[in-house]
């Protein structure tokens, strides 16, 4: 009998196939093995049988007996959490079985590639945890052998190489990721429509994908193909956001006007951009979407909607078309998302103000009719009189004259209707600024707006971690200049046989209509309040000057007033938030603010300066996009206490966005390099506990929305292990706009390092947005958001996504899409 001396561990570490030895691969060594058994059996067949561990080879006779194998399990490696490990023992001499098994450690799955491999991830831990795994073999004559090993788990830590900065017009990824584009503008996704044409001639958009991709979720699919399944990595539904259209494309020529007024189709087409898609996905070889899935749903501004919580049927929410204040028309500006762990999915409406038109002399009208208070609301919501609206669809003369699908879009008040507005649309900007809830396993079932979660510029809307018996705590943000940041508590304590329910919109009303909702005011040593909206409760009552509240509906349809009467923390523009499922630490994006000075700035909210090499360089950009906080920051608190229910917290700077270029002392605080400089970050996502993203160190997603660094780089995702609140310390920067200097001190993380990395630069013009995984970690989705945004129709500037596998002959107009980003090597996305 022979001993194959050749005995390794090989694994991946993510970067290249790992094998430190000058080890035959395992190939030779069966190869090796071949011959020998062929010496001794005179067979290939029946040595293969042996190498391979299969029945009792009993090809050289009963008489004879192998005694027992000689094994070994290899020596002992160190890998990172989420890398994939690869066991390979060596064995010679015959065997009736052969198996790998686990000794001690964080329990891990072993994949069977062959008798003598296995395969498994590196499971999430917080300090370096050795494992042991056993290889055993048991010879043809029953005596056994085993053999040991140790494989030893750090943290996590990024697992690619950075990706340069550049303008190019394609998604660009790290070696060893692939991109595939999975679901873009005008795709078919209903029946009764053909292929997008692209040229401006397509029509009927509620069937097809919507413009402006935006916050996204995948829910794991079962097989029927009907229910909810969170363990399924290769089919799902995938829900989005249409947040807006780059208007431009969608027409021959572009948008038209006829007289001062829209053409009903174009205006039709434009609102059926708008909305939100939910399509099944499907993962054989590659990604793709299922055109005809039953579960696929457009929703739009036209789909029915229903209030749901303390303000449905409040008389700010009674149109004509729902007198009573309990129902409405469809859903606009949806920017971020929610996943909400019954299987819904929120949809939040964030930039709706822009769509209404507003004449002058609507606030005498009001005034008139009673209304006045609706005039401070309407200012405060920025919709002043005098404007138009975005795309003029109130402009409309619709070939029904019954339909109000356009008039709707005029909140002007009609001194000749009802003073309770039951005649006319001035109360429609009041239906809008809520969080949405969607049931997307009931393709018939009616979204709800969930008034009791304040009204606003809802960017998104993020639950954090559910505890039984604990009440859970949902964050947002009021994505303008100067805006908050909240938290809505449930009064319903979390009970995990909800995840699981089959009423899923009757779970989300136990959860989302009956709470209170807080608003954050940050302190300069670190600490924070949440401050309760509830109506009687201190500036909150009828007595308060600048808006008399009347009842705690009004409150909630006053979200902004009644934060502003409580002394709230004004924020650099709340973008996303995210919550550390190891910690439960929630994340928020502060994407840049041009109207901070010098003057006012403060400990969250600390820089106000000018972008210089902008200002110089960029004749396009103007001193107001380039001056205040143009780069951004991402903010973090810790709850007292770890829980969802506190009143008060701890909070710090996790990262301060800047070019590398920039001043170290006073801009770039966090010291950021060209392998992780950023600007206006936006989209922000946590991994999934499912897997190693979720666990123990979590990996943290980084998305821009950038206007201030484009003279460098197009828009990009950056991958993140973050530290903890208050890992680093006070520092004191000196401010300076113009001739202004002032000094401000401000509580910074940690300096990210190599714990910050680009992973993705987007096509030209875009904005990326919108992440979610499988729960495997394996497939990330992420949205490209209006490339070429800024081009025409006579001079096109991306051909995204149409330039991703090689620059077309000649330009192909841009489509907002979502692609899918997977590793050649099956591994997790990011470690
Ligand atoms: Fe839709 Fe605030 O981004
Ligand atoms: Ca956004
Ligand atoms: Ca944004």
């Amino acid at each position: 009998m022979t001993t194959v001396t050749d005995l390794s561990i090989a694994y991946d570490d993510g970067d290249i196939d790992t094998n430190r030895t000058t080890n035959p691969h395992l190939n030779d060594l069966i190869a090796v093995r071949y011959s020998r058994r062929q010496t001794l059996f005179g067979g290939i067949s029946a040595a293969a049988t042996a190498v391979f561990g299969g029945a009792l080879v009993s090809a050289c006779g009963s008489d004879e007996v192998d005694p027992a194998p000689t094994v070994s399990a290899g020596s002992a490696v160190t890998t990172s959490a989420g890398r994939l490990v690869t066991l390979v023992a060596t064995v010679s001499g015959t065997t009736t079985n052969a198996v790998w098994t686990q000794v001690s450690g964080p329990a891990v799955t072993l994949a069977v590639v062959d008798k003598t491999t296995v395969t498994f991830t590196a499971p999430a831990v917080t300090a370096s945890t050795p494992l042991v795994f056993r290889f055993t073999a048991v010879g043809t004559g029953g005596a056994g052998a085993n053999s040991d090993t140790t494989v030893t788990v750090t943290p996590a830590v990024l697992g690619f190489t950075a990706v340069a900065k550049n303008r190019d017009d394609i998604v660009t990824v790290p070696a060893g990721y692939s991109v595939t584009v999975l679901y873009r503008l005008g795709d078919p996704m209903l029946s009764g429509v053909g292929t997008y044409a692209n040229d401006g001639s397509d029509t009927t958009f509620s069937r097809r994908a919507g413009d402006h991709h935006d916050g996204m979720t995948y829910f794991g699919l079962s097989a029927t193909g009907t229910a909810p399944d969170p363990a399924s990595s290769t089919r799902g539904l995938l829900v989005m956001n249409h947040e807006n259209i780059t208007q431009v494309y969608l027409h021959p020529a572009g948008p038209t006007t006829v007289g001062g007024a829209r053409p009903e189709a174009e205006a039709l087409k434009e609102m059926e951009c708008h909305g939100v898609s939910v399509i099944e996905v499907n993962r054989a070889t590659t990604w793709s979407y299922a055109p005809t899935g039953a579960l696929n749903r457009r929703i739009t501004p036209l789909t029915p909607m229903a209030f749901s919580g303390p303000a449905k049927g409040a008389t700010q929410l009674k149109t004509r078309y729902s007198p009573d204040g309990s129902a409405g028309r469809g859903t606009i500006n949806n920017c971020a998302n929610g996943t909400m762990p019954w299987n819904t999915y929120l949809t939040n409406e964030e930039n709706w103000a822009g769509y209404f038109r507003r004449n002058t002399g609507d606030a005498a009208v009001r005034t008139a009719a009673g209304g006045a208070k609706e005039n401070t609301s309407l200012t405060r919501y920025g919709i002043p009189e005098a404007r138009t609206g975005n795309y003029g669809w109130s402009t409309v003369t619709p070939a029904d004259t019954s339909s109000t699908i356009y008039a709707r879009w005029n909140a002007t008040a009609n001194a000749a209707t009802a003073a309770d507005g039951t005649g006319d649309f001035r109360h429609e900007p009041f239906q809008f600024g809520w969080v949405v809830e969607i049931d997307p396993f009931d393709a018939a079932s009616t979204p709800r707006k969930r008034t009791a979660l304040g009204r606003m510029n809802h960017e998104g809307c993020v639950i954090g971690r559910t505890i039984a018996g604990v009440k859970p705590a949902f964050y947002m943000g009021d994505d303008a200049q100067n805006e908050y940041v909240y938290k809505f508590v449930s009064n319903a304590a979390w009970s995990a046989a909800d995840a699981t329910a089959s009423n899923r919109l009757a779970i989300g009303d136990k959860y989302l209509d009956a709470g209170t909702l807080y608003v954050a005011k940050l302190n300069s040593d670190g600490s924070g309040q949440w401050l309760p909206l509830v109506f009687g409760t201190g500036p909150l009552t009828s007595a308060n000057t600048t808006y008399p509240f009347a009842d705690q509906a009004d409150v909630l349809i006053n979200t902004r007033l009644a934060a502003d009467a409580l002394g709230a923390t004004r924020m650099d523009r709340p973008e996303w938030t995210a919550v550390n499922p190891a910690t439960g630490e929630m994340y928020l994006t502060l994407t840049n603010n041009s109207s901070r000075t010098v003057a006012n700035t403060d400990w969250a909210n600390p820089r106000a300066y000018v972008d210089q090499r902008n200002a110089a360089t960029n004749p396009t950009v103007t001193a107001a996009t380039v001056s205040g906080n143009p780069n951004g920051h991402v903010i973090r608190l810790r709850e007292t206490g770890d829980t969802s229910e506190a009143l008060s917290f701890a909070w710090d700077i996790y990262a301060f966005g800047a070019g590398a270029d920039l001043d170290p002392v006073n801009i770039n605080l966090s010291g950021l390099d060209a392998t992780n400089d950023f600007s206006s970050p936006d989209g922000l996502w946590f991994g999934l506990p499912s897997n190693v993203t979720g666990n123990a160190t979590p990996l943290m997603w980084i998305q821009t929305d950038d206007g201030a660094y484009t003279d460098v780089t197009n828009c990009m995702m950056l991958a993140a292990i973050p530290g903890v609140v208050g890992d680093g310390g006070v520092k004191t920067i000196t401010n300076t706009i113009g001739t202004t200097s002032g000094t401000q001190s401000t509580r910074v993380g940690k300096a990210p390092g190599t714990a910050l990395r680009r992973f993705l630069v987007g096509p030209r013009e875009c904005e990326i947005t919108g992440i979610f995984s499988t729960p495997d970690g394996k497939s990330v989705f992420v949205n490209i958001q209006h490339p070429g945004e800024n081009g025409t129709v006579a001079a096109i500037s991306s051909s995204w996504p149409a330039s991703q596998t090689g620059a077309p002959a000649s330009p192909v107009r841009p489509r907002s899409a979502t692609i899918v980003i997977t590793r050649t090597d099956g591994g997790i996305v990011g470690l």
